[in-house]
């Protein structure tokens, strides 16, 4: 697709995306969704920026039988329990804040009949929009455990396109706008948001650090793409007009804290590279924020690999597949990068049996990734 000309810095989100539109008109609706989500990411990268200076930091907590901050009923000092999302997490306020602003974005966009998040327990079916073309899977606030410390965060995304519209419409003359698992019809609605990252429509994050910077790609011909926000404009503006993965790096990241939990073959791999007695012969160095949104983008840019193994007392790792792994995998593997799972199979072929379902997830640099792939055993 051919880029609007003039200098970068004046080539907007918005002025990218309507010389797509008009060469492609088939991407109006995608169009719309992407500028929803980007104003989304500026409203988040705002709160993540303020959250010090707004009180935001910290855990959500959930008083028994109150709204969570105010006097709780039953004596002072009752101590306020932190709210919990459905994996168990401590929830923090702005995961909840940011999953509302993005929750909210899309919806008003009325071209989203399904939605997953992170920080929801259920799917939710959007009643207005059920006939819409996409779906939309988020984490709304990545690396969430880094916000009280000001290190950097993200908001990761995809979009599905969705075929069982007539489904949904039979779905919505029966029920209330939640989707439960056991409910029948639902679970054919569900299978828009269960398919494999392969199926994704387009996918990207948003990263909140020394700059606010939106990546993204629309799958197929078009490229890895990077927005900054410029804050004197208001305006994401494009940085990154096609990012290449290096084919090689020098960088390994993952959280050496859980090695001694470890399939050995992997941590085989690792010490291999980090003695320069892998393939390159080079030393590598370690690198990882702990947020996933943070490391996938240094990856991309510098190359290495990144990962979350997975181990004896998590077999299937700590991210989430369909809204972590399948859409950070696709869009490196756009930019000529690799992914797999521990196993050594495509984590883009994983066919998901739940929303929150996890796995375990390598990427980066394609030499990188295929070379760890020679230490895998398949399961
Ligand atoms: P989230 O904050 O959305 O729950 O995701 C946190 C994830 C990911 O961002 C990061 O790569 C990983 O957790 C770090 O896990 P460990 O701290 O276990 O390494
Ligand atoms: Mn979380
Ligand atoms: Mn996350
Ligand atoms: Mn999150």
């Amino acid at each position: 697709p051919t880029v609007a000309q003039g200098p970068l810095s004046t080539i907007t989100l918005q002025r990218y995306l309507s010389s797509l539109v008009s060469s492609d008109e088939s991407l109006r609706e995608m169009e719309g969704l992407m500028l929803s989500i980007a104003m989304a990411c500026k409203t988040i990268s705002t709160l993540v920026n303020r959250a010090g200076i707004n009180q935001l930091t910290g855990l959500e907590t959930d008083v028994m039988g109150t709204r969570s901050g105010s006097q709780s009923n039953n004596g002072p000092n009752k101590k306020n329990k932190p709210k919990k999302n459905i994996q168990g997490e401590d929830q923090k306020k702005l995961d909840v804040l940011s999953n509302g602003v993005l929750k909210n974005a899309l919806k008003f966009t009325g071209k989203l009949g399904l939605l997953a998040s992170e920080e929801e327990d259920e799917a939710l079916l959007i009643e207005s929009a059920l006939d819409s073309r996409y779906v939309a899977v988020f984490d709304p606030l990545d690396g969430s455990s880094n916000i009280d410390a000001s290190i950097c965060t993200g908001t990761i995304f995809g979009v599905l396109e969705d075929d069982s519209v007539d489904i949904k419409n039979e779905y919505k003359r029966n029920n209330d706008d939640c989707v439960r698992d056991e409910d029948a019809e639902c679970v054919n609605t569900m299978d828009a948001l269960l398919q494999p990252g392969s199926q994704l429509a387009a996918s990207g994050y948003c990263m909140y650090s020394s700059s606010t910077i939106l990546v993204f790609t629309l799958g197929g011909s078009h490229p890895v793409i990077g927005f900054t926000l410029d804050p004197q404009l208001g305006e994401f503006v494009l940085t990154h007009p096609n990012m290449r993965t290096p084919k090689r790096g020098s960088y390994y990241s993952v959280n050496e804290g859980n090695s001694w939990l470890w399939d050995a073959s992997i941590r085989h791999y690792i010490d291999k590279i980090k003695r320069g007695e892998g393939q390159s012969k080079k030393r590598y160095s370690s690198r990882y924020v702990g947020s996933m949104v943070g490391d996938v983008h240094r990856t991309l840019l510098y190359g290495g690999i990144f990962g979350n193994p997975g181990d004896v007392q998590h077999r299937n790792g700590k991210l989430r597949l369909i809204y972590e792994c399948s859409p950070m995998s696709f869009l490196v593997e756009q930019a000529g990068g690799g992914s797999c799972t521990s196993e050594g199979k495509s984590v883009l072929e994983v066919v998901p049996e739940g929303v929150h379902q996890r796995s375990t997830c390598w990427l980066g640099s394609i030499e990188d990734v295929e070379e760890l792939k020679t230490y895998l055993v398949p399961e």
